[in-house]
Formats: C-alpha cells, sequence, structure tokens
C-alpha cells in the first residue's frame, strides 16, 4: 500500500529517486526555473525543442543531476479543463511508471494545488500504484523490482492539504481494497470472505455487521437469492454493515451489491470462451466494501447501510432449472427461463429485505448484463431509476469520480418482455433491450424508496490494458458511491 505525505520543499532540492512534474499544454517555466536551473536548463532547452508540450498523457524521462532529484519526469496534462480530472490521470500515469521502474518511491510536484487537487492526486498516485501480487512468486532477487511504497507531494503542508490528502488516502484505500477482491479467483474470493472481508471493515470503523446464510435467509423467505444458491455447496451470505457516523434519527443512504464469486450461467451454462472472467461478477459487492472502507476513514457524517449478496452460481444436481418458479422475498413469484440471468434473482430479494433499514434512498451496482457492454460499451455505467431527482445525484457523483454513467429508460412498454405465463413475472426477457428488461425485473422488488440501479457490466473491469488501468478491475463503483454519499453531506 502506498504511504503518501506532503512536504513543501522546493522540487529543485528534493533528494528523490525520481521527481514527477506535471505540466499543461504549451508549458512555460513558470514554477519550475529554480528545477531548470539546477538542471543546467536542461528544462528550457525541452520545451523550446518541443521535446514535450505537455500533451495529455505525454511523457519524458530525463535522467537529474549529482544533486537533488536523481530523474525527472515531465508528464503532460494537455488543454485541461478539469484540473481535478487531469490532475489525478497525470498521477495515475505518472504512479504506474514509477512502479514499474523500481524506483520505491517518488516526488510529485504540479505547483501550487488545492485540497481537491492534492486529494485528486492522491486518488491518482494510489491507483497508479495499484497491483495484484499476491498469487506471483516472488521472481530472483537480481530481477526484483521495488514496489512504489512511498510518494511525497510538493504542496503547503497545510490544514487544507491534508485534509485532502486523508480523504485521498481513504477513496484510494477503497478503490483498492475494491479491485484487489475484484482480481482474487473466484477460489480465493469466495463468500465466506467477503463476509469475513466485510467483518474486518466492521471492526476497524465500529460499524455493525450482519450475516445471514442459508438458513436464515431460509426462514426471511428469500426463495430467490436461495434458488441461485441451491446449485453451489458454498454457503451464501448476506452481508448487512451498518455505519452509524450521522444524527440518530437520519435515515440511511443505502448501497447494495451484486455478490457472485463465480457465474457459470449455472444449467444455462455459458460457454467456455472467457469464463473465468466471470469471477469478477462480485464488482458491485466490491464497490460497497470499497464504499464502506472509505467513508469508515473519512469518519462521514453520515448513515450508510451497505448490503451485498454473496454466492456461486453452478450448474449441478441441486441447482435451479429453466422453467422453475420460485417465490421471492417481496412475495412474487418468479419463472426462471434462464439460470445465468441471476443476479437479478439476488438482487430482488436484496432489494425487498432493504426496506427493513428504512433507507432514504438505495443504489444498487451489479455487473448485470452482457446486453449493458454492447450498449454502452466500457465508457460509461448504465443507469437507471425510478427517481429522476436521484438520478441527477448519482449522475452527477459518477462524473465527479470519473466514473461515468449514461440514463437508460425504465418504461413500462418494455415490460411486455418479462411477463410469465405461469408467475408474475420471468426471470429474462431474451435477447431485446437485455440491460432494461434487467432494471425493469429488479424495480418489481422495490417498493417505498428511491432507487437507481447501476449495471457496472462494461465498467467493474477492463479486458486490454488501458492507459491508467491494467487489465483487470477498474475500482468502479467505488468512486461513485462515495461521491454520491460526500454530495448528500453538502
Ligand atoms: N454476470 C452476467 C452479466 C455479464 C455478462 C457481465 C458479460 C459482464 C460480461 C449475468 O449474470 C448474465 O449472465 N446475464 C445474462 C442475462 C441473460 C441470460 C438474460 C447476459 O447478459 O447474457
Ligand atoms: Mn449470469
Ligand atoms: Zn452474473
Amino acid at each position: 500500500m502506498l504511504t503518501v505525505t506532503l512536504s513543501a520543499a522546493n522540487p529543485s532540492e528534493v533528494g528523490t529517486p525520481l521527481l514527477v512534474v506535471a505540466l499543461v499544454e504549451n508549458p512555460t517555466l513558470s514554477g519550475i526555473a529554480a528545477l531548470d536551473t539546477a538542471v543546467a536548463g536542461a528544462l528550457t532547452r525541452t520545451i523550446e525543442m518541443k521535446d514535450f508540450r505537455g500533451a495529455r498523457d505525454e511523457m519524458l524521462h530525463l535522467t537529474g543531476v549529482a544533486k537533488g532529484p536523481r530523474r525527472l519526469m515531465l508528464i503532460g496534462m494537455g488543454a485541461t479543463t478539469d484540473r481535478r480530472a487531469s490532475l489525478k490521470r497525470a498521477a495515475t500515469l505518472a504512479a504506474r511508471h514509477a512502479h514499474r521502474l523500481g524506483v520505491g518511491e517518488m516526488t510529485w510536484y504540479s505547483g501550487q494545488i488545492t485540497a481537491e487537487e492534492t486529494e485528486a492526486v492522491v486518488v491518482g498516485l494510489i491507483a497508479g500504484s495499484w497491483e495484484y501480487t499476491e498469487l506471483k512468486s516472488q521472481p530472483p532477487e537480481a530481477e526484483r523490482k521495488k514496489p512504489l511504497e512511498r510518494a511525497t507531494i510538493l504542496t503547503s503542508n497545510t490544514d487544507d492539504s491534508r485534509r485532502g490528502l486523508a480523504n485521498g488516502q481513504a477513496i484510494g484505500e477503497g478503490q483498492s481494497l475494491a479491485r484487489r477482491l475484484a482480481m482474487m479467483p473466484g477460489n480465493v474470493c469466495t463468500p465466506d470472505l467477503l463476509a469475513e472481508t466485510a467483518r474486518e471493515i466492521g471492526q476497524r470503523h465500529g460499524m455493525e455487521v450482519t450475516v445471514l446464510g442459508r438458513a436464515e435467509m431460509e426462514a426471511e423467505g428469500m426463495g430467490s437469492f436461495l434458488a441461485v444458491a441451491q446449485g453451489t455447496p458454498q454457503e451464501p451470505k448476506l452481508v448487512v454493515l451498518k455505519y452509524n457516523g450521522g444524527p440518530g434519527g437520519q435515515k440511511p443512504v443505502m448501497l447494495i451489491g451484486k455478490g457472485l464469486c463465480f457465474d457459470s450461467g449455472g444449467i444455462s451454462i455459458k460457454p467456455a470462451q472467457g469464463m473465468e472472467f466471470m469471477k469478477f461478477d462480485m464488482c458491485g459487492a466490491a464497490g460497497v466494501l470499497g464504499a464502506l472502507e472509505a467513508v469508515g476513514q473519512m469518519k462521514l457524517n453520515v448513515n450508510v447501510v451497505g448490503m451485498i449478496g454473496a454466492t456461486t452460481n453452478m450448474p449441478s444436481g441441486t441447482a435451479m432449472n429453466p422453467g422453475d418458479v420460485v417465490k421471492s422475498h417481496f412475495g412474487k413469484f418468479i419463472e426462471i427461463i434462464n439460470t445465468d440471468a441471476e443476479g437479478r434473482l439476488v438482487l430482488a430479494d436484496l432489494l425487498s429485505y432493504a426496506r427493513r433499514f428504512n433507507p432514504d434512498v438505495v443504489i444498487d451496482a451489479a455487473t448485470l448484463t452482457g446486453a449493458c457492454v454492447i450498449a454502452l460499451g466500457h465508457a460509461a455505467t448504465g443507469v437507471f431509476t425510478n427517481d429522476d431527482a436521484l438520478l441527477a445525484e448519482v449522475l452527477a457523483a459518477g462524473k465527479r469520480a470519473g466514473e461515468p454513467g449514461w440514463p437508460l429508460p425504465l418504461w413500462d412498454e418494455y415490460k411486455d418482455l418479462i411477463k410469465s405465463d405461469v408467475a408474475d413475472v420471468k426471470n429474462s426477457g431474451g435477447r431485446p433491450a437485455g440491460a432494461v428488461t434487467a432494471a425493469l425485473f429488479l424495480k418489481e422488488f422495490v417498493e417505498g424508496f428511491p432507487w437507481v440501479h447501476l449495471d457496472i457490466a462494461g465498467t467493474a473491469y477492463s479486458e486490454s490494458d488501458l492507459v491508467t488501468i491494467p487489465k483487470g478491475p477498474t475500482g468502479v463503483p467505488t468512486g461513485t458511491f462515495v461521491e454520491f454519499i460526500r454530495g448528500r453531506m453538502r
């Protein structure tokens, strides 16, 4: 885990293995004149020769001089309109670079920055240094590279900037936790492990944690969740984390996450090609845990309830079958058309159970449909709601977090697609508008609170190595959740 500190030192004078200087498009020497002198005018010449123009994502690595920074890296932020976003992106890139170099520690300089900008830099540095190495053997000593463990941000060390640092660290660590859980294979990240992780978070931050197993869920009448879990010998877990940071009577913000530690499709089994990606089917749950970790660290003055439904979806002699009808916690009967539409079966009972906590609002996140990936690709989370004011709040939160969402309709026109001949509703509407019919199915179990559903199937993980994110989990929707909760406090 990266430790970040602040220092008011002059960039030309810090003894650091790597000094990263972030610059906007068409940079000038303002703020780095002393540094330029220290490196005998190398920066002036570099800018004059247009070897570095400050374009977004541009990187130029220079060797420093004997005194002060041993290496210099210039990083471009482009013609920025959103300083926070540009700083975060540049910091992520810088930390990735430093991590790959194996320098162990780095120093960041981007001129005078506000507390909010400091926070963005910290979030970026932590994201860029993130790597999941727990299941890789160490290379031989000679080839080993130091992981990036320490970073210093050069800025005035005030109460304000220290607050930015603390908040950035909280969010960064929440996101790293979510990414770690998501990267873990299904045989490591089990429902048990998710429940155990929730207990640890609860213990660290004084949250009440309740875990329901199969027997408790049976007593609650959660026939829909249990239909998914009946195919696996692993104990399913419904985990509730209660953070009471706000006033006693304040209704909580409720966050709900799909926690399928592996989704084979069940009897409606998925094709073998790419099935390994279905270990990511718990990214909604990981986001809930990451957000609670961040909220707990920030000690936010607000009440939050996190809830995750953890199990696996397996084909077996005890598994649910297409055509089966189950009774949900809400009371509605569900015809199971496709056992691979399991996430909505889990969420149906969670959304129904949510009423017990008298939530102010409920946001659920789930890697729910391949159809959402077809509709929006990997650039936007699909957002659905029964309340337009809440929708605007969640979209704004996503934007602030750098995790954009885009609304899709929940019109009654689509409802015919999930009408059942034998039960109240069926769990699959087939291929047309697949993300919409999944959300409409969830809506059948929502009563008494404003609700937003986030379909993160395309945004929770990356299939390729992107500029700021290596192949794997992105941390979405942790940031959206945190920004939403903070936004409510303003
Ligand atoms: N977890 C999957 C959705 C998914 C698919 C996420 C691909 C990311 C990438 C979900 O449980 C699922 O299998 N959904 C089905 C629904 C269908 C059977 C109605 C799907 O999207 O194909
Ligand atoms: Mn599925
Ligand atoms: Zn699934």
